[in-house]
């Protein structure tokens, strides 16, 4: 399933809001030279030691992950769809004085590209909202497999498809998602980091765009975590470690969220406790 379509509408609908989002964000260069990170305990624990090793950061959007990793010792390569955020990314890392290579590219393209250039990374990593944006999850997976060295690592780190079948206010008024159904978002890429009222924004928040409307509507595809997990076994990769996290980091995508310590949102007091978030770490085979 190819879908070249609706990733080029995804790649326009995220264009249009990558500067709203990038407006909320405060100082990031400066809270990044001065040795801030914007990654999470989560994928730190998946990803283990980075130092001295090759990684490519899949969906990088606007760099912030990108270039924290490289703080961390990594050469970073990081990939992403979007002209705004690949823009937004470089203009960071030039700010931050810290070196990473952006390459603009839909992702299934740019795995098929690097495996037939020869290039290899001992590390690949994607996370927040990465999963929704792929038609189809077993070329994806296995074009990962064939970008990593033998004993080479793969992290994800995403929103648990548990919560999808959940509306804003915890009404149970979808399916658990399955098949990679695409599902037509007429209102676009939303300002989800104003809505997440700090949580995404390690730097300090700023109120920037007010009132974000896109205009430029998107699609999603709808995955079950057994297909994900399925995808990459059947790429040849050993998984791990699976986790499931009963909060998400930083974002706010239900009513009545509570922050606990670390900017982990759980649900209200009256909801028991789902999965929110889950990990996947999987490797390659030593030859
Ligand atoms: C929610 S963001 C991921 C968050 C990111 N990890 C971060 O550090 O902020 C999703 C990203 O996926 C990118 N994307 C969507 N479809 C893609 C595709 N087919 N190929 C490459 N990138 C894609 C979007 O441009 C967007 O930047």
């Amino acid at each position: 399933m190819d879908r070249r379509d609706l990733r080029e509408q995804n790649r326009v609908s995220w264009n249009a809001v990558v500067l709203a989002h990038d407006s909320h964000r405060g100082d990031l260069s400066r809270f990044l030279r001065e040795g801030g990170s914007t990654l999470f305990r989560e994928e730190h624990d998946l990803l283990g030691e980075l130092e001295g090793k090759s990684l490519v950061h899949l969906q990088c959007n606007s760099g912030g992950d990108s270039i924290s990793l490289a703080r961390l010792g990594a050469t970073v390569t990081g990939v992403d769809l979007s002209d705004e955020a690949v823009s937004s990314a470089r203009d960071l890392a030039d700010k931050t004085g810290i070196r990473v290579a952006f390459e603009r590219a839909d992702v299934y393209d740019w795995l098929q590209e690097a495996a037939r250039e020869g290039r290899v990374f001992d590390v690949a990593f994607a996370s927040y909202g990465v999963i929704c944006w792929l038609p189809d999850l077993r070329s994806w997976a296995q074009g990962i497999a064939g970008i990593l060295n033998p004993g080479g690592r793969f992290v994800l780190v995403d929103f648990h498809p548990a919560a999808d079948v959940f509306d804003k206010d915890w009404n149970h008024v979808h399916d658990y998602p399955s098949g990679g159904v695409p599902l037509l978002v007429e209102e676009g890429v939303g300002d989800y980091v104003a809505a997440s009222g700090g949580g995404l924004t390690p730097a300090g928040f700023v109120e920037g765009v007010r009132d974000f409307e896109n205009p430029e509507g998107c699609y999603l595809f709808r995955w079950r975590l057994g297909e994900v997990i399925t995808a990459l076994a059947e790429a040849g990769l050993s998984i791990t470690a699976l986790k499931e996290y009963p909060y998400a980091n930083g974002e706010r995508k239900f009513a009545g969220m509570r922050e606990l310590p670390g900017k982990r949102m759980v649900p209200p007091e009256h909801i028991p406790a789902i999965p929110l978030m889950y990990g996947i770490q999987a490797e390659k085979a030593e030859s």
